[in-house]
């Protein structure tokens, strides 16, 4: 059998039969996928099915067992995930705890990627206040630290540190769960916004498929580990590949 090679001819990000086991449990298991660039793509599926650890694999936060991930024609197995040009909103929006919303002078949730990259202080500054008002997060709530936030706050601000580096990828993994109806939907116009904008990837992880649906591109649809259907919106809607894609729609009114 041909090893695969450490680059890739085709740009933007593939995923070659990605597996990750945990003991008796594959939770993702040899995932093919390519995504292009500028395309927003929604992952879906039931709870356990595998959305997460997946998006924690093209991040770098957990190693594959098996398969390869390439980024933008490069094998990026061995890149740790500093590295990757990819920005993640984590479910549990694991935000510093230590550290407070944002502070122009020292290393805040806002700050702390641009000063990492050696961002003018004004630049810096800027960049935040913009962030923060594209997405509503108060002033007032700048000095405070993550504990003393709102489980809804947290995730914006989650969001608010990803959007403030623009990635070659983006992945947001069920961003705006804990965010009321009326926020989520400005939110939501934001995030598809900065998309459009930026250029970059983007795997959108959500439970809600009427907004998976009116995001993104296309939708791939997880069941055990495996990616079952990958499709636009409409093409999906018309031809669910087996009964399963077709009853998993069909508990949504999209
Ligand atoms: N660190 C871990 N150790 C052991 N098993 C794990 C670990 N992380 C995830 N799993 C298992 O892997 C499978 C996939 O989990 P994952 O979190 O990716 O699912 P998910 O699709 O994101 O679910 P949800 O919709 O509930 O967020 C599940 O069976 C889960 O129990
Ligand atoms: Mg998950």
């Amino acid at each position: 059998m041909n090893q695969p090679s450490d680059y890739s001819p085709r740009r933007g990000l593939i995923l070659d039969q990605v597996t990750k086991r945990y003991q008796s449990v594959t939770a993702v298991d040899h995932v093919c996928l390519e995504v292009k660039n500028c395309e927003f793509l929604a992952v879906v599926g039931p709870t356990g099915c595998g959305k997460t650890t997946l998006l924690r694999l093209i991040a770098g936060v957990e190693k594959l067992d098996y398969g390869h991930i390439y980024i933008q024609g490069r094998c990026v197995n061995d890149v740790g995930p500093s590295r990757r040009g990819v920005r993640m909103v984590f479910q549990e929006h694991a935000l510093w705890p230590h550290m407070r919303v944002f502070h122009k002078d020292t290393a805040s949730n806002l700050s702390f990627g641009m000063r990492l990259r050696k961002q003018l202080p004004q630049s810096i500054e800027e960049t935040a206040y913009l962030i923060a008002k594209r997405l509503g997060i108060a002033n007032n709530l700048f000095s405070r630290k993550p504990d003393q936030l709102s489980v809804g706050q947290k995730q914006v601000v989650g969001i608010g540190r990803a959007l403030t580096i623009i990635p070659t990828i983006l992945l947001l993994d069920e961003p705006l769960a804990h965010v009321d109806p009326q926020r989520r939907l400005a939110l939501r116009h934001e995030l598809k916004d900065y998309h459009n904008k930026m250029g970059s990837i983007t795997l959108y992880v959500s439970h809600n498929l009427p907004e998976a649906f009116s995001l993104a591109d296309r939708i791939a649809i997880m069941q055990d580990g495996r990616i079952i259907q990958v499709g636009s919106p409409t093409e999906i809607q018309s031809h669910p590949v087996n009964t399963f894609v077709k009853d998993f729609i069909a508990c949504f009114e999209i």
